[in-house]
Order: C-alpha cells, then sequence, then structure tokens
C-alpha cells in the first residue's frame, strides 16, 4: 500500500465511476449487474474517504445525459439507487457522514425523491464528510439553472448585474456552499469530464486509470491518492511564488 501524507489528502474528491457496462459484458453479465457491483464500489470508497477524513466526496451516480438509456436500465438504476439510499443511511449514521444532491431532482422519479428527502433530512445534522451525489446532473444544466436564478433575482431587485462576480456567481450553482473539487478520478479509459461539474472543475488535479469502477479497489484508491500529493498546485502562480508564499 502507498504511504500517504495525511496533511496533503484532498479535502474535495470527486469521482466519474465509469464502466460498470463493460465490466459486465466483458463477463457476459447483464449491464445491471455492473451497476450493482459499482454500488459495492461505492461502499467501500465511502468507507475509505471518511476513514482518511476527506472533508467532500462526490460521486456522479446518473448524468443528465443517462435518461436517454434504455428505459429498463434507467429503472434498474433508480431502484438500485433508492435501495443503496435506504440501506446506507444507518452506517451514514454511525460515520456521522450527511448526503447532499446536486443536479436537477424535478427530473427524477417521485418515489426517489421521497428517499432521498428522508435520508438528507436524517442525516442533516451530521457533521462528518459531506456525501454529494449527482443525480440527473449535467455541468451545462446547472449552469444554465444558476444563469437563470442569478437573472430572477436581478429581475426582482435582489442583486444588481455588475455584482455577478466569480464567487456570488458560484454560490446559485447546485454546489454553492462546497468548496471546488481539489481532485477528480475518472475510471474505466475514458478521459473526458463528460459535462460533470464544468465550473467547478476550472484547477481540479485530474486522474484517469484504466480499471473498471466495479474493479477499483482500496489499493488503486490510494495509488490515485499518493499520485496527488505528487502534484505541485499553481494555481496560475509560478513554483517559485508558491515555495516564497508571493
Ligand atoms: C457508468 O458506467 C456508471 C453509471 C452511469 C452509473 C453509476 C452508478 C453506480 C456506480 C451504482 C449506483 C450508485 C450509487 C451512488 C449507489 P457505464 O454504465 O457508463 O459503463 P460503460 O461506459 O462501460 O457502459
Amino acid at each position: 500500500m502507498e504511504q500517504l501524507a495525511s496533511d496533503k489528502l484532498p479535502t474535495h474528491l470527486a469521482i466519474i465511476m465509469d464502466g460498470n457496462g463493460r465490466w459486465a459484458q466483458q463477463r457476459m453479465l447483464k449491464r445491471i449487474v455492473g451497476h450493482q457491483r459499482g454500488a459495492e464500489t461505492v461502499k467501500m470508497m465511502v468507507k475509505q474517504a471518511s476513514q482518511l477524513g476527506i472533508k467532500y466526496l462526490t460521486l456522479f451516480a446518473f448524468s443528465s445525459e443517462n435518461w436517454l438509456r434504455p428505459a429498463v436500465e434507467v429503472r434498474a438504476l433508480m431502484t438500485l439507487l433508492k435501495k443503496y439510499i435506504r440501506q446506507e443511511t444507518a452506517r451514514m449514521m454511525q460515520k456521522n457522514i450527511r448526503y447532499n444532491i446536486i443536479g436537477n431532482r424535478s427530473e427524477l422519479p417521485d418515489d426517489v425523491n421521497q428517499t432521498l428527502d428522508e435520508a438528507i433530512r436524517i442525516t442533516s445534522g451530521n457533521t462528518g464528510m459531506v456525501l454529494t451525489l449527482a443525480l440527473s446532473y449535467g455541468g451545462r444544466q446547472e449552469l444554465s439553472r444558476a444563469a437563470a436564478r442569478a437573472a430572477r433575482d436581478v429581475q426582482a431587485g435582489l442583486l444588481a448585474a455588475d455584482d455577478i462576480t466569480v464567487d456570488v456567481f458560484g454560490r446559485y450553482l447546485d454546489t454553492g456552499g462546497l468548496p471546488d473539487p481539489d481532485f477528480l478520478i475518472r475510471t474505466s479509459g475514458e478521459m473526458r469530464i463528460s459535462n460533470f461539474l464544468l465550473w467547478q472543475l476550472a484547477y481540479t488535479e485530474l486522474y484517469f486509470t484504466d480499471t473498471n469502477w466495479p474493479d477499483f479497489t482500496i489499493n488503486e484508491f490510494h495509488k490515485a491518492l499518493a499520485d496527488f500529493q505528487s502534484r505541485e498546485r499553481r494555481f496560475g502562480k509560478t513554483s517559485d511564488q508558491l515555495s516564497t508564499r508571493n
């Protein structure tokens, strides 16, 4: 296992959990079996991240574009999600984890929204890791919803157009209140952002692995974190400026 410096972990880790379908197809299994195995990896990652002291974990669980998949797969994913939330809420309480959702919740089925509301309510007082699930989420959709919200506030006289700075606009996003991700992991070999957190990933360190999400292990996670710890984050400054804290 890699040696990790505990003072240099990402505060906010975001993950694109890709490759469930291919994992299943390679084994002549139905795609949903890949998602079920993917949910097991989610359990492991939530446990590991909270044990390590990561403050924010954000998982891309269902994209705006995923609605275009065959209805049977969409239904199965929604059922799996409900089951996961119901089963895991007790563990979230034990581990002091709080649920948070980003995405267009109005597109989710009522029963899923009820399950989410319940889990959010029950865990709302927890002060440990914030587990954000991106559901019916797309970065462009989030940005256009935020622009519409800000425009409504301008119309209502609550906000001046000239006051819309980066910080102010950031608060209109679904992620308002969350820090930007420090580290993004994408599994299964695709080197794309796929409409995930377009605004928030501006300075995020990106990590890609060929491993499919159901095969992603604790060892791989530690390898990814060790890679993160070896990087120099300059945020547009020079190395010298960083070392002299200018
Ligand atoms: C991408 O794999 C994964 C998804 C679209 C769904 C992710 C869902 C889970 C990991 C399980 C449920 C989530 C939670 C939070 C319990 P893919 O189907 O696009 O894989 P492919 O690219 O190989 O087809």
